[in-house]
């Protein structure tokens, strides 16, 4: 199997942040949780916490933010600064390598400032412990030299908000998760929400499209805002190219076929994926580890940046064996289903059956 056949961080269905995302990030983002699109329990339950707290005059409660790549974690995180009034600090898990790193962090934040973590649950073990009691006491522990001569000392912290953001709420430590006060899964979005964020998009961007094309292009970025916007983006290269005015219906389907994204948002990768489980493993069950072993990816990016959608449309399925392809994932890829074979009887001829 060739490594180089799954590209995946070249994908433009891929989640991960990349380089032509960034003018998007500048311009795109929503400020506000009023231009927010989508997420609406979280969006609600937000907006009380934060007034709640504008109204004591205290900070907001630290937050977990959970759920696939892509859905905005960070957007929504700078809005809940904005709305607060306070200023926001961006790092991410794997960033904050010592001990230090991390307090000098936080001392550098100011009363009611949001400290942003992203990747939470990457952070190592040493640097965790740093962080509980400045979550709970607002205060920073330091060891100060080394054997019998070390001694501890205590320093005052600005009260901040800590947000966290994670990938995989399951793998944080217990004590780190128990020290959120507020923790909101965010959803894959509905092509409808994804289609409003495409309107929103393309009036910043100065791209007239029409209804149609929005939702058209929507229902291709499997549930995620960063792939729709990057999506738009692209489908305007064609349309310019082709002299034409407008994104419309036909203008985006041509687009996207052009850029190998069949109807349902998935690309030449995830359709490899799939037939590499058909063709090598008939149809599965495989475990994680072997299929990223063949592909030449790392099983956490299998299971962070494939299954998601795979799932949530019901490709692939987990099973307590391993992975298998399902019977509309062959209907998609035009391939036949093996129907499961009947059971080979091994009853010698005229010996009763030990099972019967
Ligand atoms: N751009 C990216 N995500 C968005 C969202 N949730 N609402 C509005 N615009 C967005």
């Amino acid at each position: 199997m060739q490594e180089e056949e799954f590209d995946l961080e070249n994908r433009i269905v891929s989640t991960s942040y990349g380089p032509e995302d960034a003018e998007s990030d500048l311009s795109l983002r929503p400020k506000t949780l009023s231009e927010y699109i989508g997420q609406t329990k979280t969006k609600e339950n937000l907006k009380v916490f934060i007034e709640a707290a504008k109204m004591r005059k205290e900070t907001l409660d630290h937050v977990l933010l959970y759920g696939p790549p892509g859905l905005g974690k960070t957007t929504l995180s700078a809005i809940i600064a904005a709305e607060m009034g306070v200023n926001i600090r961006i790092t991410s898990g794997p960033a904050i390598e010592k001990q230090g790193d991390l307090a000098a962090l936080l001392t550098n934040l100011s009363e009611g400032d949001v400290l942003f973590i992203d990747e939470i649950h990457r952070l190592n073990r040493s640097v965790e412990e740093i962080l509980y009691p400045a979550m709970e006491d607002y205060s920073l522990d330091l060891i100060i030299g080394k054997g019998p001569a070390a001694r501890s000392i205590r320093l005052p912290l600005a009260k901040f908000t800590l947000i966290g953001a994670t990938t995989r709420a399951g793998q944080l430590s217990t004590p780190l998760r128990d020290r959120f006060g507020v923790t909101f899964k965010l959803d894959l979005y509905t092509p409808e929400e994804l289609a409003q964020i495409v309107v929103r998009s393309a009036g910043i961007l100065n791209i007239e499209i029409d209804r149609n094309g929005a939702l058209e292009i929507a229902s291709r970025s499997r549930g995620t805002p960063r792939i729709a916007n990057r999506l738009l983006k692209r489908v305007r290269d064609f349309a310019q190219f082709e002299n034409e005015g407008a994104i419309t219906e036909r203008m985006a389907m041509y687009a996207l076929s052009k850029l190998d994204i069949d109807e349902l948002g998935l690309d030449n990768t995830d359709r490899k994926m799939m037939e590499t489980i058909i063709k090598y493993y008939g149809g599965g069950p495989v475990g994680l580890e072997t299929l990223a072993a063949t592909v030449g990816e790392e099983a956490v990016t299998l299971e962070d940046v494939y299954e998601p959608y795979l799932m949530q449309i019901g490709f692939i399925s987990r099973t307590p064996r391993g992975r298998c392809v399902t019977r509309a994932a062959y209907e998609h890829l035009g391939l036949k289903f093996p129907e499961p074979q009947p059971r080979q009887s091994a009853e010698i001829p005229g010996q009763a059956s030990l099972f019967d």
